[in-house]
């Protein structure tokens, strides 16, 4: 690239210019104008190649992709390492059904443990709540769910399966074999589970843990002395009688979401600044033109009204980074608003932050307006009042639920599997690089052999470490094999006691993502490893770097 200076009806203009062969002769190619003077044309160009070069480090970093696998294999590996199986496996398997193993509880519960801290322990306007899973009848009547909680069954005309569509998708969308479903068979499929209550009271399973947060929402907002604005959050257990199960946890009978409704005055502004996250973009205009979606902050989507309200675009950023920051590769990302007929009953707009799964583009976290649909209702079917009083204006209102970010704790679990998940040839083993504060186990305690005076520091090691977190104590087979046995279900740090260690009270400590080595003192250890589970301090910082 060079600067060449063009002179036009008598004046100077400076231009940024770059040769290029092209079928066989070189072309030059003016890329941009730089400006008046020559100084200027300097300052500009400069300006540029640092843009680029920082875009091209950025690219770099995202460039690093997990090994693609499809959502089978996926199931296959969790099965196999000991994360998940399928729910009554022995007696021929439960559609929609998953039980957790020894290392899926782990992960599962540190997701939602890092979710509760970034949501709630962390935030002075949110407080947590936990509600019942059989919930009074009237909940369900007043919310709509009991009118309106329904997918369509229907029939393919070619390979006869039975599947399910949402309403708006009748007569559009095709079976996978790509045969034409039945619109005369059709019919209306209530998502609910119903269960008997003592001998004769009918209930249901909650579908959504969100009615249980309205339902109490005053209790919670006078006991919490919360004040607008403010957010109620729930993790837990939600049940829809799904008719086709599928994708491994995408889509199961019964699953856990962590739901948080934003409750604000009406109108009222947002009081954040909204996180600088750059995502694909794809509203409902772009999809009615059939445009492709659009790279841009989401902060920029707000100021050109592709997002319409700031709260909207504070939460779409905030739950983005919430991924980014647990290491989710930025790339698989996407925020799609929903199209009108789409559009649940109580929705105002819905934006959905989507992932790329390795079965296509879907919805991971819904992220909606519900206006004050839900809070109204149930004054209505209660006849309690549920508005709150407003200090500065003297008045009472009833709440608006701004936004609703609504999570699968099993989607979740998938997103960080699949970015985690590289098969390392080099080494010969899967490596999964799960953040450490999501690993299952933060770290692996070996003996370098099996010899009593090692064995009895690792021990203790153990011992200690433990009393924070779930670690493991190892000395079955080689070296090598124990530290592709620890790769493989994503521990971060594998500790090691040998000869020096006797000598000079110090340990060995590998880093799982880059196996490169370092030397702690014992006596420090723990506060390393707490250190590095936070990524507070670079690895090869944290000790003597081993060559
Ligand atoms: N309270 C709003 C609500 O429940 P939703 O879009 O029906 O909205 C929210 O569900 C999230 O719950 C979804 O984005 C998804 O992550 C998760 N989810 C919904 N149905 C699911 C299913 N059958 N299996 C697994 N996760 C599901």
């Amino acid at each position: 690239m060079f600067i060449v200076k063009k002179k036009i009806h008598g004046n100077d203009y400076f231009y940024l210019r770059e040769s290029k062969r092209i079928d066989g002769k070189v072309k030059s190619i003016d890329l941009g104008y730089l400006g008046k003077t020559k100084e200027e044309a300097d300052k500009k160009l400069k300006e540029r190649l640092k843009k680029e070069s920082t875009q091209e480090i950025k690219m770099k970093k995202e460039v690093l992709e997990s090994t693609k696998i499809n959502v089978e294999e996926m199931a296959m590996f969790c099965k196999k390492k000991g994360f998940i199986y399928q729910s009554g496996e022995i007696y021929g398997g439960f559609a929609g059904f998953w039980d957790f193993g020894h290392l899926g509880v782990e992960l599962n519960n540190n997701l939602k443990s890092e979710w509760w801290k970034f949501h709630v322990s962390q935030r002075k306007d949110i407080v947590g709540m936990d509600g019942s899973i059989i919930t009074h009848p009237q909940i369900w009547k007043a919310s709509g769910h009991v009118d309106s909680f329904n997918d369509v069954f229907v029939v393919c005309k070619k390979c006869k399966k039975p599947g399910k569509v949402d309403r708006h998708e009748l007569g559009k969308v095709k079976c996978a074999c790509g045969g034409e479903y039945d619109k005369e068979t059709a019919k209306d499929f209530e998502l609910m589970f119903k269960t008997k209550v003592g001998a004769t009271g009918e209930a249901y399973l909650r579908p959504e843990t969100a009615q249980l947060i309205f339902a109490n929402f005053k209790f919670v907002q006078e006991n919490a002395r919360m004040k607008l604005p403010f957010g109620i959050a729930q993790v837990g257990k939600s049940f829809r009688n799904e008719i086709a199960p599928r994708d491994f946890l995408f889509r199961s009978r019964e699953f856990e979401q962590m739901e948080i409704e934003y409750f604000i005055e009406p109108n009222q502004k947002c009081l954040y600044e909204i996180p600088d996250e750059e995502i694909l973009i794809y509203s409902s205009e772009a999809q009615v033109k059939n445009q492709e979606p659009v790279k841009m902050k989401i902060k920029d989507a707000l100021k050109k009204g592709i997002i319409k309200k700031d709260w909207h675009a504070y939460w779409l950023a905030t739950e983005f980074s919430w991924f980014k920051n647990l290491g989710a590769n930025p790339n698989n990302f996407r925020i799609r608003q929903h199209m009108n007929d789409e559009k649940s009953h109580y929705a105002v707009d819905t934006w959905d932050l989507e992932y790329r799964f390795p079965f296509g583009w879907k919805e991971l976290e819904g992220i909606a307006d519900r206006g004050d649909f839900d809070l109204s209702q149930h004054q209505k079917f209660s006849k309690k009042d549920l508005s709150v009083f407003d200090e500065e204006t003297k008045k009472k209102v009833l709440p608006h639920v701004i936004c609703e970010p609504s999570l699968g704790v099993g989607r979740a679990l998938l997103v960080f599997m699949f970015d985690s998940y590289f098969d390392d040839k080099e080494r010969g083993n899967i490596v999964l690089k799960l953040h450490p504060k999501l690993a299952p186990i933060k770290a692996a305690i070996f003996p370098i052999v099996k010899r009593p005076e090692f064995e009895k520091i690792a021990e203790e090691i153990l011992d200690d470490l433990s009393e924070e977190w779930n670690v493991i104590y190892d000395k079955a087979g080689s070296i090598g094999r124990r530290y592709a046995r620890n790769d493989e279900v994503g521990t971060p740090f594998c500790i090691t006691i040998d000869e020096e260690s006797l000598k000079k009270k110090d340990v060995t400590i590998r880093d799982r993502d880059t196996t490169n080595q370092i030397r702690v003192k014992a006596s420090e250890l723990k506060e390393v490893l707490r250190r590095l589970i936070n990524k507070k301090l670079k690895f090869e910082d944290a000790g003597k770097l081993i060559k």
